[in-house]
Parts: structure tokens; sequence; C-alpha cells
């Protein structure tokens, strides 16, 4: 585990008007961001000390919000809580219109490349193209840097360019960071080409990339040019997230929350009336949550406008967005095995098999046992038929004698199918139909967590 910076805590007392349960629900999804995702109930009361009833009462409302997943004695952060973070990226204006050139520079240097943003005296990174598998570390969109230690860093502290990091972060981690600037000159973002020492020195790096990057550069600064010319503030459609949350057990942490969601790139930057009403809050309430962002780092006042900052990326991403599909799936998968009793699973094509890359079986004594790895011909499973992408719904005998299947789709962003899932079980158990719908209604539920994951992320299929 590295350690990384955390954001400076403010010293002074938060204001009067701050609101206390927003406070304490952000303190925990802080630190279980910091803690990689997961943290046992008590550990949270220790860290934030709060009573026990306290943490519990904030974790249900998460829980509620579908921001946490509680497991016995553990909370864990739960992919629906990326919508906070593509909030965030959305109304960053940065990782979508820039993410693309950046992956065009990472397949031209066939090296990684990131595009980072300041965070206060740190730097968060909010692209990132790996390319050399062998590098020992990389970080993740939402990850904070030292800003002297890293090659952005100095980008942003010192204006330096190109800037350059001689293992400063990691030894054999060499990088080469330069600026990206707005319309009016000021800088956006830096872009890193991060390479080993095993294929190039600090010293030559720079030299290696610099045609491809400037001209990265270059086009990156003319997306930002036309970017500009249509920012402006579009009244959007009224959210819905209001409605869910009048159920929930502490009310003003979740309205609080829903101000965040309600930044995006076609609204980065809102007046107090605009924030209220885009939440379904009253200006009062709104009024109170962006005191309490604003004091906490998460929100900047700019004249009469409100902006998101990229501490917002502290609130989850990182865990969440290094991910997979698997991942994503394995509490759905135990969910689904638990109601129909039998195993469930997950398979991607794999040349002329299927290769299976998550399994829950039920705990009985006679039970389907197709661990994580297996192969299958494809021709002779459910599962086959259905990655070959002609059928929405298979059923078919095997993989060995006295089994069947029945197998569904699951798709990605773009729709393009990205595993299938399946139930599989001794003949004579189940009811197609039945298991259909069941399978049916698990891929929407997986497929909804990978939409909201992979908005601003690539998520393996495995
Ligand atoms: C990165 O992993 O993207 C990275 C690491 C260190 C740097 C710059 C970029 O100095």
């Amino acid at each position: 585990m590295l350690d990384l910076p955390s954001p400076s805590v403010k010293d002074a007392p938060p204001p009067a008007e701050a609101v206390a349960p927003l406070m304490r629900g952000l303190d925990v999804l802080r630190r279980l961001t910091d803690a990689d995702g997961t943290l046992a109930l008590a550990e949270l009361a220790r860290g934030t000390g709060l009573a026990r009833s306290t943490v519990d009462r904030i974790c249900a409302t998460l829980a509620h919000l579908g921001y946490l997943r509680l497991d016995g004695r553990d909370a864990s952060l739960a992919p629906p809580l990326m919508a906070v973070a593509n909030a965030c990226l959305d109304a960053l204006r940065v990782p979508g219109p820039l993410g693309p050139l950046a992956d065009r520079l990472a397949d031209e240097l066939d090296e990684s490349v990131s595009i980072a943003v300041p965070d206060g005296d740190d730097i968060r990174f909010v692209h990132q193209v790996l390319r050399r598998r062998a590098l020992s570390i990389s970080f993740r969109v939402g990850d904070l840097l030292p800003g002297e230690g890293s090659a952005p860093g100095i980008v942003f502290r010192r204006g330096a360019s190109p800037s350059v990091d001689d293992q400063l972060v990691e030894p054999g981690l060499v990088a080469v960071a330069v600026p990206v600037r707005g319309p009016g000159g000021d800088v956006v973002c830096a872009v890193s080409v991060v390479s080993h020492t095993s294929r190039h020195s600090a010293r030559g790096l720079p030299g290696v990339v610099r045609g491809a990057l400037e001209a990265c550069v270059r086009d990156m600064e003319g997306v930002l040019r036309d970017d500009a010319e249509v920012t402006g503030l579009r009244p959007g459609p009224r959210s819905s997230n209001a409605g869910g949350a009048e159920s929930a057990p502490v009310q003003a942490l979740a309205r609080g929350l829903s101000v965040l969601t309600v930044f995006s790139g076609e609204r980065p930057a809102m007046t107090l009336s605009q924030v209220a009403e885009a939440a379904g809050l009253s200006r009062a309430s709104a009024r109170r949550a962006l005191i309490t962002y604003e004091y906490l780092g998460y929100v900047r006042q700019d004249g009469r406008v409100h902006r998101l900052t990229p501490r917002v990326l502290g609130l989850g991403c990182a865990p969440l967005s290094r991910t997979t599909v698997p991942r994503i799936a394995g509490p759905h998968l135990a969910a689904l095995s638990d109601t129909l009793g039998e195993s469930v699973g997950l398979s991607v094509a794999d040349g002329e098999w299927v290769r299976c890359t998550a399994r829950v079986a039920p705990r009985r004594v006679m039970s389907v046992d197709i661990g994580v790895g297996t192969r299958l011909p494809a021709g002779a499973t459910a599962a086959g038929e259905v990655l070959a992408g002609k059928v929405g719904e298979a059923v078919a005998d095997g993989p060995e004698d006295g089994l069947w299947s029945v197998a569904v789709p699951l798709r990605g962003r773009d729709g393009s199918v990205v595993s299938a899932l399946d139930v599989t079980a001794h003949r004579g158990r189940g009811e197609r139909t039945a298991w259909a719908e069941a399978l049916r209604a698990t891929a929407a539920g997986i497929e909804a967590d990978l939409r909201v994951t992979s908005r601003f992320v690539t998520v393996p299929r495995h």
C-alpha cells in the first residue's frame, strides 16, 4: 500500500451553518476510500470518534442511497457511489474531451499516459491509460499524489515544462509532464508520459517523447478552446434523486449528498438557486450543504457560482474505479445463487472456448463445481451461444452429462456483450422461464453498476 497524502484537514472550526450529519457522512466515505473500499463498522466508529449507533445510522443511510454495501460487520463502497465521481469528472471537462487524445498518445508511444489536475497542494489523477504491465505501480483515477514529488505537481507548482520525475514516486518509475493550458492561458491539467528505467532514463525520456507529447498538447488545447465556446449555463432537467432520499434515516445527509450529483459537464458551475432547484431542495438546505462542502474543500465559490473541486474524487473514486466485471458482479451473483439455490456464474469468450470468470455455488452436498478459469467448449454451452451474440437467451445440455444451463448476455455501456451470465444445475431441477427471468433481472443490476463505473474508466472483463 502506498503512503499517499490525505487532503489537508481544515484547522478552522466548522461554520455554524455546516450540516453535521453531512460532515459525518463525508468523513465515513473518505475513510472508506483511504482504506481501499472496505472497513469494519467498529473500525469506522474508532476512526471517526463517533458513537457506534451514529456510525450505524450513517451507514444505513449511505446503504439506502446505494452508496454502501453492508455485509455483516463490514461496510464497503458500492458502484453507485461512482455517480459522485462521475459528476466531478464530467464537470471538470477534462477527462471527457481530453481522454481520447491521451489514449492516442499512449498508443503512439506505447507507454502509460495520465492526466492530472491540482487538488490543493497535491495532484489528483483524472485519466489513466496503462501500457506497461511491468510497471510496479499504477495509479487509479481519483488517486492523490504529493505536489512536490511528482512530475505533474512540479508543473503546477513551479510552472516547469517539461517536468521530470526521476524515481521520486517509486524506484524505477520515470515520468515527464507538461502543462495543458485553457484559452485564458491558465494551466488546466498536466499530461504525463510514464515509463520505467529499464526502458528509458529520466534524462532520455523527455527527448524521446517530445514530438508526440507536444502534438498531443496542441490538440488538447485546441479542444479546450472549442469547448470554452460552448460552455454556458443551461438549466438542466430537475433531478429525481430527492424523492428516494425522503425515507432515508438521516435525511440531512441524503439531502446534502444529492447536491454533488447535480453538477455535470453541462452544468459545471451553478448559482445557489440553480443548485437548490436541480437538487429539489429548499434554498436554505442547499445553502447549508454548499457551506459545508466549501468548508471541507469539496466545492469552490467563484463569484455567484459554485463548482466541485477534484477533492470530490476522494469520495470513493479510486477504489471503485480499479475493478473488473467479475468483481462488480460478485454481490449480484451471490444474491442470485441464494435465491435460486443453484450455481451461477459469468464467462467470457476465449477462442473456441468459454472461460469461467466468476462462480458462486450454494453450499450443498451435490453442487456444480466449475472453478474460475475453467474452459469449456463454446459450442456445448448456453454461455457459448450467448457470447456468440446470436441469442438473447440460451439453454444447453452439458457441460457434463446430467447438467443443464440457462444463460443470458451481460452488456456493457456500448451495448456489446461483455460476458454471459448462467445458472447451471442438475437436470430435473429448475424451470427455464423462471430462471431466464431471474437471470435477466440480475443482469440488469450488474449492467447498471457497470454503466456507472465505466463512464470514465475502462473495466476489464476478467
Ligand atoms: C502516473 O502514474 O501517471 C504518474 C506517476 C508519477 C508521476 C507522473 C505520473 O510523476
